[in-house]
């Protein structure tokens, strides 16, 4: 394989390295963690996710291959350094994140990471030459668990930059600008992040299910054909704070009663009405917080979900308008101070076929699925072709410490990366990256 340009996958011997693999998902698994849950909390730009980006650029680097950090704090790891003027060959991207959810798993995102980076590692171990220069990245903050911007490292990477806030706040109000400072990023030179159109010839996640839809049909892999679309609304309500035992409940400006309306709002308008597959309220912040004191402001998420982007669009409305009906019944203010949206989008036709011979070639059992949780890949959408591909979750579950998946899928799905990777990578294997 050594100095040849790499044609089919067909005949390969070259394989991962599925110990160094599991190590690595396994190290992982250890920043973050919490002793008592098992859970792992390791949010955008937090000290934790900071840990584990520093993990993955030292185990690159002893790989000897050349990671760097650019403006939005997104990890990019090259087989060699290059300045981004001096790269002359289209990139074939994979990778996923590291961050995760509050008390969540290990697997989401940095099963991709790792992956990603093992395929790399092997490519340029082997002296294999590629058309396309293999990259893999660990996109910034994706799940937007801290500050409010989901997906912020692969929309600054598509050139999304109009979709972003301009000083993004945590929960708290502290600024994004010196966590990613202190992540090697820059607020200020965000642009330079972005990666023209046509610089990258297709892009490649593994990932974990998330949902049951493998596990209850024994296959093995999922080639993912869409993933879901999803609008999220950070709210400020605002009430009246005062004395929970003084102040008459006439005239009342409670802030968390109000919020309470806004919660069953959101559910009512998926479970009753049927305007968008799923809707949740995930995140509720209410102000002092204090048994004996009324709340006079609470902080909240709204989180709506489908493949259809009208239904999804109906579903905001509706809200929007129980969001005033709620606000005149309850003498509050209800603002929408951040959203974030991602249009439902489609895989490409070439690239599912790419996993699908490589599965094939495995003898694993796979199908085709959408994807109802949200991927970097959605944004790298804007900028390439995207293939997703999906190994079983145990239980079905996920964004929560029990999340797992059999070590034989991780290796497996890891295996399918690879020769997807070398078809897309390689002269002539790949048909078309125009769909
Ligand atoms: C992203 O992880 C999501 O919530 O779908
Ligand atoms: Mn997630
Ligand atoms: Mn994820």
């Amino acid at each position: 394989m050594s100095g040849t340009l790499v044609q089919q996958a067909g005949s390969l011997s070259l394989d991962i390295d599925a110990d160094r693999l599991l190590r690595r998902i396994a190290d992982l698994a250890r920043i973050g963690r919490s002793e008592v849950t098992g859970g792992i909390t390791r949010e955008g730009f937090s000290a934790a996710d900071r840990e584990a980006r520093a993990y993955l650029m030292a185990e690159a680097r002893a790989a000897g291959l050349a990671p760097s950090i650019d403006a939005a704090g997104n990890v990019i790891v090259r087989p060699v350094h290059v300045s981004s003027s001096s790269t002359d060959r289209q990139a074939l991207m994979m990778g996923s994140h590291l961050d995760t959810v509050v008390n969540g798993g290990r697997l989401d995102g940095a099963y991709g990471v790792v992956a990603a980076l093992e395929v790399l590692q092997t490519l340029v171990e082997s002296g294999t030459e590629t058309r396309h220069e293999p990259v893999a990245v660990a996109f910034a903050n994706e799940e937007g668990a801290l500050f409010p911007q989901p997906f912020w490292g692969s929309m600054a990477i598509a050139g999304r930059l109009a979709g972003l806030p301009r000083e993004p706040q945590d929960h708290q109000g502290r600024p994004l600008r010196e966590a990613l400072r202190l992540a090697g990023g820059d607020l200020d030179a965000l642009g330079s992040a972005g990666w023209p159109s046509g610089s990258v010839a297709a892009y490649l996640e593994l990932h974990v299910e998330q949902g049951p839809v493998l596990e209850r049909s024994g296959n093995r892999i999922g080639v993912v054909d869409a993933i879901t679309g999803r609008i999220v609304l950070t709210l400020e309500v605002r009430g009246a704070a005062g004395h929970s035992g003084t102040a008459p409940m006439e005239g009342r400006r409670d802030a968390l009663a109000a919020a309470a309306r806004v919660v069953l709002a959101t559910e009512n308008i998926s479970r009753e009405r049927g305007l968008c597959r799923v809707a949740t309220v995930g995140r509720i912040d209410p102000h002092p917080n204090t048994p004996n004191t009324i709340v006079g402001a609470v902080r909240m998420t709204v989180d709506l979900r489908d493949t259809d982007v009208w239904r999804a669009a109906t579903a905001e409305q509706a809200l929007r308008h129980a969001l005033d009906a709620i606000a005149a019944a309850t003498g509050t203010e209800i603002e929408v101070v951040a959203e974030t949206r991602s249009d439902p989008v489609s895989t490409s036709p070439a690239l599912r076929t790419a996993i699908e011979r490589s599965t094939d070639e495995l003898g694993l059992p796979y199908e085709t699925l959408p994807s109802g949780a949200g991927h970097d890949a959605q944004m790298i959408g804007d900028i390439a072709p995207i293939g997703m591909i999906f190994v079983p979750s145990l239980g079905g579950i996920s964004h929560v410490p029990e999340e797992d998946t059999d070590p034989a899928d991780l290796v497996a799905g890891a295996r399918v990366l690879f020769r997807t990777a070398l078809r897309t990578v390689g002269p002539t294997s790949y048909p078309s990256h125009q769909d």
